[in-house]
């Protein structure tokens, strides 16, 4: 039986100090190691940003949503991104703690509706790696497919399918497994658990590649770009739902927003960070402006480049290039480019959950198995495990579609409960240090919640049932575990019989 006092123990609040103190180490005193510098964190930040949503999702929310005003869709996008990146950076300087939104609501909105957010976030990192492996899965079928190899459709592709689209239910495909996302899956979590800063390095690597791709598609489509493909900008509406006009404009916003998930994902790695006052803010907001223009660059390139009713393709970018013989040689490398962009969204995706799954167990909601730090590598080396193991079983079972909306529906929820976060705690506690404060912040957080919030109204109807039976089912967990576990309860309230 629970207490009578149940309902304000779900919304108690957890200090900031506290949230502090007891974020440092595990049961047997291993402390995450500081190693990451603010070009590190930037870099981290690309590397989560840049994957499956520029180099798959735009030539859809061009054909069919927005046509040559895909590039006021990325504008749009960024700007809700740009609200939330502000009120992310204020927290991740004020609480620099690997919890991210988890532990900024838990310090703000209390126990329960941090759970809610954790388990949401689940939903963001687990399952993007997911999404993207099932990108990277087909990339590499396509590159393999170059060379003359072609991968079994039983083997490469997944079991199951949406029935429909927008439809909740699933049916079989035909095919058994997707083994390339299994596999690159499983390698990344490898990577990880050996060490945030071997996995920094790595991602440094990547990222450096896959901005030279993107940076010379741009460079090099600048010269073949149409005019007459610009016009009309926004089409006129055509009768089909959210089809061209600013509804479709709006939509597509809502499309491509997943392209812009990963820049939260540095906070994080807050307590790997050598400077995380001064540095969060400049890793989350430098590596979003740099993505916002290399974005909006690419889709007025690409727009430019080939009509926009052309562009309903799964490999846009290479579509483009294909069009103009004098850029046939460069697809082969732009392949390579998507492949390596999304190893790095997976390696940041999973550094991110592991985390997340860290400070849940710090705090009793989860078990302590989960909150363990490798001895050697210094890595929480068991939610890293979980969050592999995980990730591939999904990735090798589901469709990028389905999982991709998920993901961003968990993200959407994430940013708005941190947008409001940040509004609470400047009248809870106007008084703590803040090393970076968001501008006007009663506007930033509003529009920031407003504009998010309007991105999940957006989104289909079957991704909102499958978000009501995620959070159901992690009611049921945090009922019979978290409740019972939560170090802040067990210490506030009596104890539970
Ligand atoms: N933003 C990441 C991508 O587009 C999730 O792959």
């Amino acid at each position: 039986m629970y207490s009578p006092g149940m309902i304000s123990q779900i919304f108690a609040t957890k200090s900031v100090a506290e949230i502090e103190a007891a974020d440092a180490s595990d049961a047997e005193g291993h402390q995450l190691k500081r190693t990451l510098s603010a070009t590190a964190l930037t870099m981290l930040g690309i590397g989560g940003i840049i994957g499956t949503g520029i180099f798959v999702l735009t030539g859809v929310a061009a054909a069919q949503y927005a046509g040559p005003a895909l590039v006021l869709s990325f504008i749009i996008a960024g700007i809700g991104c740009a609200f939330a990146g502000l009120c992310y950076a204020e927290f991740a300087a004020m609480i620099p703690v690997s919890g991210s939104a988890y532990s900024y609501t838990y310090a703000t909105l209390g126990e329960g509706i941090a759970w809610f957010i954790g388990w949401n976030l689940v939903l963001e990192y687990l399952f993007a790696v997911a999404t993207v492996s099932v990108g990277w899965s087909g990339y590499v079928a396509r590159l393999l497919g170059t060379f003359g190899m072609h991968l079994p459709y039983a083997l490469s592709h997944a079991p199951f399918m949406q029935a429909a689209p927008n439809s909740f239910s699933v049916v079989t495909s035909g095919a058994i497994l997707n083994v390339p996302a299994v596999l690159i899956v499983l390698a990344l979590a490898t990577v990880c658990y050996i060490g945030i800063k071997q996995s920094a390095e790595f991602n440094t690597v990547i990222v450096t590649l896959k901005v030279a791709v993107v940076v010379l598609f741009i460079v090099l489509g600048m010269g073949f770009i149409q005019h007459a493909n610009w016009h009309p900008f926004i089409p006129a509406p055509t009768g089909e739902p959210d089809q061209y006009g600013w509804s479709g404009v709006f939509t597509a916003s809502g499309v491509i927003f997943f392209a812009y998930i990963g820049f939260d994902a540095i906070s994080t790695t807050a307590q790997e960070a050598k400077n995380p006052q001064r540095d969060m803010p400049i890793g989350i907001l430098s590596s979003l402006v740099i993505c916002t223009l290399l974005y909006v660059a690419v889709s007025a390139v690409l727009t430019g480049m080939v009509n926009y009713k052309h562009l309903n393709v799964a490999a846009p970018i290479a579509l483009a290039l294909d069009t103009y013989p004098q850029l046939r040689w460069f697809s082969v490398p732009v392949d390579l480019g998507a492949i390596l962009g999304m190893t790095s969204v997976m390696l940041v995706m999973t550094i991110a959950q592991a985390r997340i799954f860290y400070s849940m167990a710090q705090d009793g909601l989860l078990p302590p198995v989960f909150g363990r730090i490798h001895a050697k590598f210094r890595t929480p080396s068991v939610g890293t495990v979980v969050t592999g193991v995980s990730a591939a079983v999904i990735g090798g079972l589901f469709p990028v579609d389905l999982l991709g909306e998920l993901v961003s529906i968990g993200t959407l929820m994430a940013f708005v409960t941190v947008c409001i976060g940040v509004l609470v705690l400047r009248y809870t506690r106007p008084d703590l240090e803040r090393p970076f404060r968001v501008p006007v912040p009663w506007l930033t957080c509003t529009l920031g919640a407003a504009v998010c919030g309007f991105m999940i109204y957006k989104l289909p109807g079957s991704t909102w049932v499958r978000l009501i039976v995620w959070t159901a089912i992690g009611v049921l967990v945090y009922g019979f575990y978290g409740y019972r576990h939560s170090k802040l309860r067990t210490r506030v309230a009596e104890p539970v019989r």
